[in-house]
This record gives C-alpha cells, structure tokens and sequence, in this order.
C-alpha cells in the first residue's frame, strides 16, 4: 500500500476559484485503493459555506514556532466521496471571504500553510510515501521535505512531487521578507535554488527541490521550456526536463454528466441529444432574456476573466460579432476592464449577450448544455477543463492551438469528416473570428456534418481513467 498526501490551497466541493479546485477534489478519487491510499490537505477557509465546515471534526492542534511566534495550528478532517480531506485550521491566516486577496499577505499565509501541513503529519496519523504539491502555493514543501523536516526519521525517504498548474504564478517577494517568514538559511536564496531576478520565489524552490515535475498536459510541458510561455523559468525547466512531464487532466464523469444533471432542465446523452439537447438552449433563453430563436448560434463563455483567456480578443471584435445572428452567454469574474467590456455589451444588445458577472456552479453547468459552442481563445492554457466539460455536453469547442487545447480538441476536417471543434493557430482577432464563422456556417448550412462533429465530441473519453494511470506510473517509479 502506498500513501499519497495532496496538499493544494483548494479543492471541490470544499472552496474553488479555478480549475485546481476541480483537480485536487476529482483526481484522488480514482486510484486502486487496493494499492493507494490518497488523501487531500488543503487550507481551512473562513470562508468556506457552512455546509461543509459542518462536515469538519476536530482531529488535534498544536503550537508552532513562524514567524517569530508560536502560531496555532488545528487540524480537522472529513471524508467525501471516499476521500479523506485534512484542513489546516487558522483563524488569523485563513480569514476573509476569498482564498486569496493580497500577494504580499498571501504569500504569508501559504508558507504558513506549507509549514504547518508538514509539521501537523506526525500527529494525524498518516506517513505519506509521497507527497503531492499543487502550484505555487505549496512550492516550498519540497524545499522543507530536504531541509527542516529531513533529520526526522520520520520525514526521510518521502518523496515530493510539484505539479505546475500555472507557471504565470509563482509566489515571489523580496529574499529578506520570505528568508524571514519561512526560516530557511541564506544558503536557499541563491540563483541555482529559491532565487529568481534578485527575488525569492516559491515555485522556483518547488522546481528544484521536487523529485519529479508534472504539468497537466503534454503541450503545456513542451511549451514552458520556451521562453514565451517559460514565465522566466523555461532555463530550469530545460535544465530539469528529465524529471518534467505532461499528464492531461480528466473530469469527473459522475458531476458533469449531461445524462444525470439536476442543474440542467433537460437531460441528454450522446444518442438523444438531437432532440433534447434544444430544450436546454431555450430554457436559457428563457432565462437570460435572450430573443428566443432555435437558429441563433449560441456561444458561451466560462472563465476567470483574464489576460491568460484571451479575453482582449474578444473585445476586439463584439462588435463585428454581434452583427451576426448570434447569441452570447458570458459568466466569469476577473479584471474590470473585462467584467465592464461584457457589460457594456450586454447594454448594447441586450437580447443578444448576457454577461453574468458572477461566481455559480449552477449557471454553468446549464451554459455547458445549452450553447452550440464555447469559446476559449486563450493566450495560454494550461490544460483548461471547460472545454472537456463542453465536449461532455455536445457543446463545441473553439479554441487556440495552445497547451491541453491543442491536446483535448481536435479540429474539424471537412474532408476528411474528422475533428471535435474548431481551431485558430495564432494570437489573433480576426483570425478567431474566422474559426467562429466556419462553425456557424458549418451550424447552419450543414447540420448533419455539425452533428457528427458533436456525436465525436460527446465519444471522447476525458474521465480521470487514463490519466490516473499515468499518474499511477509515475508514483510506482518514484517509490517502487
Ligand atoms: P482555470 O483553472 O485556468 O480557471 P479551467 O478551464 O481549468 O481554467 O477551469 C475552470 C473551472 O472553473 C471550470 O470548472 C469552470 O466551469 C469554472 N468556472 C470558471 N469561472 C466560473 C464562474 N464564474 N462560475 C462558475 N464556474 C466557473
Ligand atoms: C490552471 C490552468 C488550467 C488548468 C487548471 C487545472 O488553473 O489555468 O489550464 O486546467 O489549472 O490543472
């Protein structure tokens, strides 16, 4: 048997702001348990719904010396979905009602964390043999694992994984605040270790401590080796590609699954969808205000609203879009200048877009079945999960050739009948607004062939199943 600790600054259902939150709570759950025993470790929000902290039960506490003061640390646990969760529990670092605000306290309370859900393992009874780090937040738990924590027997021979979720994140201060506030000697803050352009940088320290490296798809871990997508770090990631791969992420099956949604007002699956997918489309008409036509090419938006997004793009053409005979249904938070760009056109044509400027699981699910398309025009990605949730939903993807788009949707090939969406190679405006066109042409002049390319979409397998077996390889070879 071997044990697995994720540790990660949030998790479904418990807190979510991004696709981390889908990973860490979905991932753990589809590994043999004849052989692993994964569980999850994320922070305990003040914000987190009452539902769940209802569901936390007083595991110990303990005191710890940070930051020049002996801080508390609680722990509390629950089991969801078979998993056992552990939440680090600190009323001052933890407050607020986001899980993240301020870089400058952020960082703080991240190192805090890092420190605290390491110290806290000897006392919950669990010895993970490998320890998986998420992002930048948990960076310097590989660096504590071959430092502070690695006299202990009990700490030795445990190996850390880091898994780059968003290189453009990377938890960076100046050396004297974090040599401060994570304790670590003077011999960490050099160029081949924690610094980076005179600054202290968490992930940098993950990278070069962690025994191996993922990212989450074979595109993205090609890509950070150059410098565009490197974030400044593309030298240490060639340097380290040895230990670096792509794994792909998958989805829960089980939650986005247009057979058995409850948030969705007519359910589907792959062979009834073209009668019944409709129904959902005008439903959300209905509902958003939108002038109810079944020929409208409805394209729908889930996202941070960020540069990583490619949101620029689309402003750049509303308006040209907005000519045609189609509908748009935006629901994001993130920059102003986004969040008052889809407004302003929402004003403007009205029962033509619908920016919904908010956070809701809810809407999202119903926007993932109702739409024709989903537009994901990003400057990088990752992996990105809203298109696999599009594919799941017969809604397709048009997307930029980039990290797991370029994986997880394959372009249409009208002679050859094959693809699942529509693509555009470069970062470019017009050159999206062309992959748009195709597909409404495609939508409404060749409905069969539209279709098919739904039929092959909605066949994709893009459960965890294949990537966790991957990911089960790697474990074995770290720890045979
Ligand atoms: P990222 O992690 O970069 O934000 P992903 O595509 O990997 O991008 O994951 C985004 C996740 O967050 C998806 O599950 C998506 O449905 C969800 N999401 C993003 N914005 C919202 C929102 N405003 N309301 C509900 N869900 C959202
Ligand atoms: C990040 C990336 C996104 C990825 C997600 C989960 O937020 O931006 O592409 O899907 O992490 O790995």
């Amino acid at each position: 048997m071997k044990n697995v600790l994720y540790i990660a600054s949030e998790a479904v259902p418990f807190i979510k702001t991004g696709g981390l939150a889908d990973v860490v709570g979905s991932l753990p759950a589809c590994f043999d348990k004849r052989y692993f025993d994964v569980r999850v470790m994320i922070p305990k929000y003040m914000c987190m719904h009452q539902e769940y902290k209802d569901m936390m039960k007083y595991v110990t506490h303990f005191y710890m010396d940070f930051n020049g003061e002996s801080t508390y640390v609680g722990v509390l646990e629950a089991e969801y979905n078979g998993i056992k969760y552990y939440f680090i529990d600190n009323e001052s670092y933890f407050s607020g009602d986001r899980p993240y605000g301020d870089i400058a306290y952020d960082l703080g309370k991240f190192i805090f964390f890092s420190r605290a859900a390491l110290s806290c393992l000897p006392l919950i009874n669990f010895r993970p043999d490998i320890i998986h780090c998420h992002d930048w937040q948990t960076g310097l738990i590989p660096v504590y694992m071959k430092d502070t924590f690695r006299a202990g027997e009990f700490y030795r021979d445990m190996k850390s994984i880091m898994t780059i979720h968003n290189l453009k994140f990377q938890g960076t201060w100046d050396v004297k605040t974090v040599k401060k506030l994570s304790g670590l000697s003077d011999y960490y803050f050099a160029p081949d270790k924690l610094e980076a352009y005179k600054d202290a940088n968490l992930l940098k320290g993950g990278l070069v401590f962690a025994d191996a490296i993922t990212t989450v798809s074979a595109t993205y871990a090609e890509e950070i080796k150059t410098a565009f997508y490197g974030e400044k770090l593309d030298g240490l990631l060639r340097a380290r590609e040895h230990d670096l791969r792509g794994i792909v992420n998958g989805i829960d099956y089980d939650l986005y699954n247009p057979e058995t949604d409850r948030f969705i007002v007519k359910q589907y699956n792959p062979k009834n969808f073209r009668k019944e997918k409709i129904k959902n489309k005008r439903a959300l008409q209905e509902e958003l205000g939108l002038y109810k036509d079944d020929q409208a090419f409805m394209i729908g938006l889930v996202s941070r609203l960020t540069d990583q997004k490619g949101i620029d793009l689309i402003s750049y053409i509303m308006d040209e879009l907005c000519q045609e005979h189609i509908q748009l249904v935006i629901l994001g938070t993130g920059e102003e200048k986004y969040e008052n760009m889809f407004r302003h056109f929402d004003w403007k044509y009205n029962d033509k877009v619908s920016a919904n400027i908010y956070y809701s699981e809810e809407l999202s699910h119903k926007i993932y079945a109702s739409c024709d398309a989903f537009l994901m025009p990003s400057l990088f990605e990752p992996c990105g999960l809203s298109q696999l949730m599009s594919l799941r939903y017969g809604t397709v993807p048009i997307v930029r050739e980039t990290g797991g788009l370029k994986d997880t949707v394959e372009p249409y090939n009208e002679y050859e009948g094959k693809g699942t969406g529509f693509s555009f190679t470069n970062y470019n405006a017009h050159e999206m607004l062309g992959a748009i066109r195709y597909a409404m042409d495609v939508f409404w002049n060749r409905k069969r062939e539209w279709n098919k390319i739904i039929d092959r979409g909605m066949a994709q397998d893009y459960s965890w199943q294949n990537s966790a077996r991957e990911y089960t390889n790697m474990y074995d070879w770290l720890v045979p």
